[in-house]
C-alpha cells in the first residue's frame, strides 16, 4: 500500500438506490442484515433509505440507524422541510449521520419535471441544505442529472450549496450518459470555476445504463472525487448503479496509477455480494467482474498451464483478496461441528452460536439426504440461518405425486396464532397442485409471475433452489427455498411469498 495514497471514501447505496430497483425490495429485517454485512465490510457511509418515501423507509432507516455501528448513516431527502425533518427523525439515533439533499438541476428536469426556472433550483436547493443544516452538520447535496446540466449553472449551483453548508457535493450521472472523457472534463471544470470547492468533498455517483458507471466512477476519481456512490452488486435503478466491488478492487489492484485507496476489507467481498444476491434474488451473472463464479476460472489449456508455474501470468488479484475461498473440501455426514465452523469461516461467514447451531442441525439433516456436501451447499444453509424463519405460516407436512398426468398435494401448514390448516389440491403437476393447497389453506391468492429453478451445487443430488415471483394488489413479493427436492423448494418457495405477503399486509395496518 502506497503511505501517500489518498483516502476515498466509499458510500454504499444498496439499500437506496439499489432497493428500488425492480424486484429487489428488502424487508426491514433483511435490510438490516445487509447494513450490518455493509458495516463489517468497512463502507464509510451507507445511505439506509428516503425516509419520506413511506412509513416502513422511515422505519427501516431508524432500524439502521439504532443497530448498525461503525459507518456514517445517511438519508435522502427532497429539497423541502417535510422530507428533511422526517429524515432528520429517523437518522436521530446514530452515532454519526448525514443528511443527502437533492434537486435536479438539468435543463431537462427543470423543464418537463419540475417546472421551475434556474433562479428557483438554485434557491431551493440552498434551502434545502440551509433547512438540513439545523438538524446536523454532515450535509450531502446531489444536482441530480448533474452531467446533462449546463457546466455554468452546474458551477453555480455547487458554489452555491457550500456557501449554504453542503460538506459533500455529490455529481450524479443519473442517466447514465456521461463517457469517462466527458466526465473527467466535468470535474476539472468544476474544480477550477469554484471558488469554495475546497471547503467539500467531491462525490460520484453513475449509472450504468451505457455499461460505463465504474470507468466513469473512476475518471472521477482522477479528477478529484474523494468519496464513490456504488451499491453491492451493481444493483440499481434500470442498468443499476456502480458496482461497488469493482470500483474499489479497481482502486486497490491499479493503487499506484490512482494514487487512492479505500478501507474497505476486500475479503468480505464475495460473502457481501452472495449475502445481498440471495436476499434480493437478483442473480451475480458467472462471468461478472471481481465477484462472479467465472471471475478466476482459468479453462484454456494455456492459460492453466501459465497459472501452474505462476499465478501472476493470469491473475492479477488473488481469489483470497476478494474473499472467495472455493475449496474442493468435500463435508458429509461424519463431518463434525468443528470442520463445519471452520469451513463457514473461510468462506467468509460468521454466524453466533445460536445460528451456528441452527445451520448444524440443518447440516446434519442434509447430509442424511445428500452424500456429498459443496461449498454452494454450506453457502445456501448459512444465508438461511442468517435470516431466520420469519413466519407467521410454517410447512410442517407435504405429500405430493401425481395420478394420469394429474399432480396432486397435500400440505399441512401452521399458523404463529395457532392455527393447524391441511389442505389438499390438484393441478397441473405437483408444484401447482401444492401451490393451490397453500392458497386454499391460506385464503391468499397471488398471480404467478415466474417461477425458476437452479442447482446450488454439483451431483445429482444437488440441492434445488426455486425462486417465485408474484404479483399481489399491486406490489410483487419474491420468495426463495432451497432443499434436494425441488417439489419442496418450489412449496417452500411459494410459503415464504405468502409470509411476505402477509408481513406486509400487517406492517401496512399498522401504519
Ligand atoms: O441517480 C441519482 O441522481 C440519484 C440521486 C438521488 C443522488 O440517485
Ligand atoms: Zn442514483
Amino acid at each position: 500500500m502506497s503511505p501517500n495514497a489518498d483516502r476515498v471514501m466509499i458510500f454504499d447505496t444498496t439499500l437506496r438506490d439499489g432497493e428500488q430497483s425492480p424486484g429487489c425490495s428488502m424487508t426491514q429485517p433483511e435490510k438490516l442484515r445487509v447494513a450490518k454485512a455493509l458495516a463489517d465490510l468497512g463502507v464509510d457511509v451507507i445511505e439506509a433509505g428516503f425516509p419520506a418515501a413511506s412509513p416502513g423507509d422511515w422505519e427501516s432507516v431508524n432500524a439502521v440507524a439504532r443497530e448498525v455501528e461503525g459507518p456514517i448513516i445517511c438519508g435522502l431527502a427532497r429539497c423541502n422541510r417535510g422530507d428533511i425533518e422526517k429524515a432528520a427523525s429517523a437518522l436521530r439515533p446514530a452515532a454519526r449521520h448525514r443528511i443527502h439533499v437533492f434537486l435536479a438541476t438539468s435543463a431537462i428536469h427543470r423543464e418537463y419535471k419540475l417546472n421551475m426556472a434556474k433562479e428557483e433550483i438554485l434557491r431551493n436547493a440552498v434551502a434545502g441544505v440551509k433547512i438540513a443544516r439545523e438538524f446536523c452538520e454532515d450535509i450531502e447535496f446531489s444536482p441530480e442529472d448533474a452531467s446533462r446540466t449546463e457546466l455554468d449553472f452546474l458551477a453555480q449551483v455547487v458554489e452555491a450549496v457550500i456557501d449554504a453548508g453542503a460538506t459533500t457535493v455529490n455529481i450524479p450521472d443519473t442517466v447514465g450518459y456521461t463517457v469517462p472523457h466527458e466526465f473527467a472534463e466535468l470535474f476539472r471544470y468544476l474544480r477550477k470555476n469554484v471558488r469554495n470547492i475546497d471547503r467539500a468533498r467531491l462525490s460520484v455517483h453513475c449509472h450504468d445504463d451505457l455499461g460505463m458507471a465504474v470507468a466513469n466512477s473512476l475518471m472521477a476519481v482522477v479528477n478529484g472525487a474523494r468519496q464513490v456512490e456504488c451499491t453491492i452488486n451493481g444493483i440499481g435503478e434500470r442498468a443499476g448503479n456502480c458496482s461497488l466491488e469493482e470500483v474499489v478492487m479497481a482502486l486497490r489492484t491499479r493503487e499506484t496509477f490512482f494514487n487512492a485507496r479505500t478501507g474497505i476489507h476486500t475479503e468480505r467481498l464475495y460473502p457481501v455480494s452472495r449475502l445481498v444476491s440471495s436476499i434480493t434474488g437478483m442473480p451475480i451473472p458467472r462471468n461478472k467482474a471481481v465477484v462472479g463464479e467465472n471471475a478466476f476460472a482459468h479453462e484454456s489449456g494455456i492459460h492453466q498451464h501459465g497459472m501452474l508455474k505462476h499465478a501472476s501470468t493470469y491473475e492479477i488479484m488473488r481469489p483470497q483478496d476478494v474473499g472467495l475461498t472455493r475449496s474442493s473440501l468435500v463435508l458429509g455426514k461424519h463431518s463434525g461441528r468443528h470442520a463445519l465452523r471452520e469451513r463457514i469461516r473461510e468462506l467468509g461467514f460468521e454466524l453466533d452460536d445460536a445460528e451456528f447451531a441452527r445451520v448444524f442441525e440443518e447440516f446434519k439433516v442434509l447430509a442424511d439426504r445428500k452424500k456429498e456436501l459443496f461449498d454452494g451447499d454450506i453457502e445456501a444453509l448459512v444465508l438461511r440461518a442468517e435470516g431466520g424463519d420469519q413466519g407467521p405460516w410454517t410447512l410442517s407436512g407435504l405429500r405430493t405425486g401425481s395420478q394420469g398426468g394429474v399432480g396432486e398435494a397435500t400440505v399441512s401448514l401452521q399458523h404463529a396464532d395457532g392455527r393447524k390448516v391441511e389442505r389438499s389440491a390438484t393441478g397441473d403437476g405437483p408444484v401447482d397442485a401444492a401451490f393451490k393447497a397453500i392458497e386454499q389453506a391460506t385464503g391468499l391468492n397471488p398471480k404467478l409471475r415466474k417461477f425458476e429453478l437452479r442447482s446450488l451445487s454439483e451431483g445429482e443430488d444437488a440441492q434445488g433452489e426455486a425462486v417465485v415471483y408474484v404479483d399481489f394488489r399491486d406490489r410483487s413479493y419474491r420468495g426463495a427455498s432451497a432443499t434436494t427436492d425441488i417439489v419442496e423448494s418450489a412449496t417452500r418457495a411459494f410459503l415464504e411469498v405468502i409470509n411476505r405477503i402477509e408481513q406486509s399486509q400487517r406492517a401496512q395496518a399498522v401504519a
